[in-house]
């Protein structure tokens, strides 16, 4: 018989997501922080390409990205609302990790399989984030999709792209619970 490991599937059956914005200072330092990125690394890769990788965003680079946000939303022509809520996700974040999907080039493993793995890593931050006790989001929006911010904002090279931002920090509300997938429409039993 299996040994359930209870605490786990507890969490893993109530665990969601607290809204970005309803998250405030502290978030975790760098101490608190590695054993959340530790998880987050040990995902499944096949081919044990590690095609992924962590960038820690902190006071002073979210407030950099939050400027950067503004010039390339004014740059590209965006409305207003949507500059301002890119601006936001950088200024009021207390800490941020983005998810750099980092594909291997000449690989036998699909392209594809390595970006299920990128998400496997968002993932796995974001419930070792929850499951630390810090509130967290997985946020993504118009401005890493920009090459100018996800290259000269982010430092990322020209194959890579962002998986999500995994805001971190402090909760000050629990949101209501949202509907979750019913697993009739979900699920297909095969028994013959
Ligand atoms: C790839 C990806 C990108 C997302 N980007 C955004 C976003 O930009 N803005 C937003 O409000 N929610 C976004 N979401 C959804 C939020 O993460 C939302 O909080 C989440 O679906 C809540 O799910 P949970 O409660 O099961 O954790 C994104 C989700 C994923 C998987």
């Amino acid at each position: 018989m299996p040994d359930p490991n209870q605490a786990a599937l507890d969490f893993l059956l109530s665990r969601r997501s607290r809204p970005a914005k309803t998250l405030k200072a502290p978030g975790p330092d760098r101490e608190a922080l590695m054993p959340i990125l530790t998880a987050a690394a040990r995902t499944p890769d096949h081919g044990k390409l590690e095609p992924w990788r962590f960038i820690v965003l902190e006071r002073p680079a979210l407030d950099r990205l939050a400027k950067l946000a503004q010039e390339r939303g004014q740059a590209l022509g965006k409305e207003e609302r949507d500059i301002d809520k890119a601006v936001s996700q950088y200024a009021d974040s207390p800490l941020a990790v983005v998810v750099v999907e980092s594909p291997v080039a000449d690989s036998p493993i699909p392209a594809h399989e390595q970006s299920y793995s990128a998400g496997a890593a968002a993932l796995g931050l974001l419930n070792a984030a929850l499951a630390a006790g810090w509130g967290a989001n997985w946020l993504t929006g118009w401005a890493v999709e920009d090459p100018e911010f996800a290259q000269d904002g982010l430092g990322l090279a020209p194959h890579e792209r962002v998986v999500g931002t995994i805001h971190i920090g402090t909760e000050t509300a629990a949101p209501p619970e949202r509907p979750r997938p019913d697993l009739e429409t979900k699920v297909t039993w095969v028994s013959e």
